[in-house]
């Protein structure tokens, strides 16, 4: 049971997660939205899934750039990972025993993984830059090492699929008053209240 329970959070939730916050940040930054609708009408027919973000570049960026604001799982833990001290480079020390959080939520805000003065906003474009990406250590959105997301790649499609069906069919708009939106805190990362919109057909 506590297995199928994980797995419905982990593979479930969080997707769905990616989507909400991803849709919330496109209201929010509606300048965004016509770089898509032109990367959606540009895809050959005859693309398959799988194939997506070669042509949806800019959309998989917004993605990309919602899981650095709000990680669905934004922080993780792990126990007793050793039986002797570890000395770390900034000089703290792990003792036998020790507890470990790893964060996504707060390397997504690390002006040490993301450099200075560059953390403002919402900003696709430095995901299109190889130069600006971190890996999975400096940014664990996925866990990095042994325990990395098994359904990453997976994950990252389910989301862009969605995300073009819903954007190429409906228009959507706010329906809330625009203010800031706050997640829960859990083991993921729910939007609180959910989030309220305005749909209409395309
Ligand atoms: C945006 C969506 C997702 C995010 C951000 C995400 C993130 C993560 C993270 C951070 C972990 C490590 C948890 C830990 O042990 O500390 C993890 C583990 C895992 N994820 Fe995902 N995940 C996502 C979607 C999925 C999907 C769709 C699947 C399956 C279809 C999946 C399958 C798994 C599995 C099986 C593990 C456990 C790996 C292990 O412990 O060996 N995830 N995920």
């Amino acid at each position: 049971m506590y297995l199928l329970t994980r797995l419905i959070v982990v593979g479930r939730d969080t997707s769905a997660h990616a989507m909400t916050w991803t849709m919330y940040l496109l209201l929010q930054n509606p300048s965004h939205l016509p770089t898509i609708l032109d990367e959606l009408q540009a895809i050959p027919p005859s693309t398959n899934n799988l194939e997506l973000s070669h042509h949806l570049r800019y959309l998989d960026a917004c993605i990309s750039e919602t899981l650095r604001i709000y990680p669905p799982v934004p922080y993780g833990t792990y126990d007793n990972v050793s039986h002797e001290a570890i000395p770390l480079p900034d000089g703290g020390i792990i003792q036998p025993g020790d507890r470990i959080i790893y964060s996504a939520w707060v390397s997504g805000r690390s002006p040490l993984v993301w450099g200075p003065g560059n953390l403002e906003g919402f900003r696709p474009e430095r995901w299109l830059n190889n130069k600006e990406k971190p890996s999975a250590y400096e940014w664990p959105v996925f866990n990095a090492g042994p325990r990395s997301c098994l359904g990453q790649q997976m994950a990252r499609n389910q989301v862009l699929i969605a995300m073009r069906e819903l954007l190429s069919r409906y228009e959507f708009s706010m329906g809330w008053d625009g203010s800031e939106r706050f997640p829960l805190r859990g083991l993921t990362l729910p939007m609180e209240g959910g989030l309220p919109v305005r749909v209409s057909r395309r």
